[in-house]
């Protein structure tokens, strides 16, 4: 969409943040890099590097986090997922100035793609994690799909282990039981032995356990359309921060806010397949930190992540 070039300067941001009541803050992995999370198209991002050491035989780096590629071989992804975990990181002064606007009352709502949880960290009560996050595991044996909290498979997370699910075990165990009965009562004559491989069979990966991140060739949570349908009814101003936005459906949330919407980029490199109002180029950080100079505002002072 085209944009009229209403706002030009620094002061024209300083502004719109001073008269906004409801702002839109869509954020990425931008925002998490000053905290020693990479982010993933930057040259040093996590699919460079992913190509770069070519140790997961991977087609498209981008397979790591596809849906199909994961059921076909979970154990690619688990020998990963322990550098994607969300540790002991402290959230960045940009995390700390999403939680500022909400402080002062101006936060509509933070729309993160980010998984690495620091929007909780950092204290921010309002926040929808459109990708999900390390928070929830699922099982991904159809039928099954008992979540268990992502605390129970950090220690395989970290091992490299595939975790599993302990439902699709005892059930096992029970079937596995029954049919041994069967087998006993039958005097064993009438039983083939294949039986129980074939069954084993039956679900290749059976019980394996998936972190509630959304991968490629998943669906977003219904969360993100009817917090987004809520929304463009009240905001007045969108900060986009650290994001590429090449990753549909989120990137979408900008043309779904209503055309009169100004939006404001803070981001280290440009975007220029959306039309944004002002683009703030530099370290989101370095930016944040002068805005709120000229805001007169105060960071909070950051809170050590004691997950
Ligand atoms: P990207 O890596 O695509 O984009 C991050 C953006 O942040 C880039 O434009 C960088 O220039 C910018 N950036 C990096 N460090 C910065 C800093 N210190 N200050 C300001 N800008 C900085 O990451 P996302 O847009 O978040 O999805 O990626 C979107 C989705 O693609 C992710 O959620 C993930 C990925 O595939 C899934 O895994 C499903």
């Amino acid at each position: 969409r085209e944009k009229l070039p209403l706002y030009n300067t620094v002061d024209d941001v300083i502004d719109l943040i001073t008269r906004s009541n409801n702002i839109v803050v869509l954020g990425g992995a931008g925002i998490s890099t000053s905290c020693g999370i990479p982010d993933f198209r930057s040259k040093d991002g996590i699919y460079a590097q992913l190509q770069k050491e070519g140790k997961y035989d991977l087609a498209d780096p981008q397979d790591m986090f596809d849906k199909e590629y994961f059921l076909q071989d979970p154990s690619c992804f688990f020998s990963f997922a322990h550098s994607i975990f969300p540790s002991n990181f402290v959230p960045s002064p940009s995390h700390r100035f999403i939680k500022l606007l909400e402080e002062k009352d101006k936060l509509l709502r933070n729309y993160t793609q980010n998984i690495d949880t620091l929007e909780e960290a950092a204290g921010i009560k309002r926040v929808l994690h459109c990708h999900g996050s390390f928070a929830e595991a699922q099982c991904t044996t159809p039928g099954c799909g008992r979540r268990v909290l992502g605390s129970a498979i950090k220690d395989d997370i970290f091992a490299h282990n595939v975790p599993t699910c302990p439902d699709c075990a005892a059930r096992e165990e029970a079937k596995k039981l029954q049919r041994a009965k069967a087998k006993k009562s039958k005097g064993g004559s009438l039983w083939d032995d294949n039986d129980d491989d074939d069954d084993d069979n039956a679900f290749p990966g059976l019980g394996v356990m998936k972190p509630c991140i959304t991968f490629f060739g998943e669906k977003l949570s219904d969360d993100f359309d009817h917090c987004l349908l809520e929304d463009r009814e009240k905001v007045d101003l969108l900060i986009v921060m650290g994001t590429s936005l090449k990753v549909a459906p989120v990137s979408e949330l900008v043309g779904h806010l209503p055309h009169s919407t100004p939006v404001i980029l803070i981001n280290r490199t440009p975007v220029v397949h959306m039309a944004m109002d002002i683009q703030l180029l530099g370290d989101a950080d370095i930016i944040v930190d002068h805005l709120c100079r000229r805001l007169g505002w105060t960071l909070p002072p950051p809170k050590p992540n004691t997950d």
